[in-house]
């Protein structure tokens, strides 16, 4: 992998040689667990920060149900799912990439269902259940589909994995085959900078077979 940019005390940047291998090491955790864990952690953040409640002029009042847990916020109408959840209720293991439903890293379950989340406004939830990927699993009891993205080192930078497991869930109670053309068809709107799409598709047929 490239040099890894880190800033010098003088405030100018030096490069590091870096291995992905060695990388992954001085962040304690693989590429999905990287995700996963960036998740796991801003959810511990969450339950200790209260969610932010300032009343600004022409904000909203909204109830979702995010994770199993109800959370009341005031949100601009013009804030997108995406935006509540990372900014204001700091589950920060939903990505943003394109902002504009093209990508897919924004992906979460709304009833069950998959949403790009960044296409969505916050206050057309109220009342719906959220799943994010800090609702997923636990460190010690993975979901199988993170599992399997572990086991097929389904990931390389990790940015685009938490979208991708969580199409991959909702993947599963939807009309689709097990053929390696209808999960590559339903997982089209999951983009991966990476290219680790073949791993992904065996992470997923994994599932599919378990
Ligand atoms: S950030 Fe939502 S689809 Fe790219
Ligand atoms: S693992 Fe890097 S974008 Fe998919």
């Amino acid at each position: 992998m490239p040099n890894k940019p880190v800033p010098s005390p003088e405030g100018s940047t030096a490069y590091l040689p870096l291995s992905r291998r060695s990388l992954l090491q001085v962040l304690g955790v693989g590429g999905t667990a990287a995700a996963l864990g960036a998740g796991l952690a801003s959810a511990a953040h969450a339950a200790d920060t209260p969610p932010a409640t300032a009343d600004e002029p022409g904000e909203q009042p909204l109830t979702l149900k995010v994770n199993g847990q109800a959370q009341t916020l005031q949100v601009d109408p013009r804030t997108t799912l995406l935006d509540a959840l990372r900014e204001r209720l700091h589950l920060t293991g939903t990505k943003k990439g394109c902002d504009h439903g093209q990508c897919g890293a924004c992906t979460v379950h709304v009833n069950g269902r998959r949403v790009n989340s960044c296409l969505s406004l916050a206050l057309m939830h109220e009342g719906d259940e959220i799943t994010t990927i800090e609702g997923l699993g636990t460190p010690d009891r993975l979901h199988p589909m993170q599992v399997a993205f572990v086991e097929h080192d389904a990931y390389q930078c990790g940015y685009c994995t938490s979208g991708q497991i969580m199409s991959a869930v909702a993947l599963a109670k939807e009309p689709y085959g097990a053929s390696a053309m209808e999960i590559k068809e339903a997982m089209s709107g999951n983009i991966c900078r990476c290219g680790a799409y073949s791993h992904i598709l065996a992470a997923i047929q994994q599932t599919r077979k378990a």
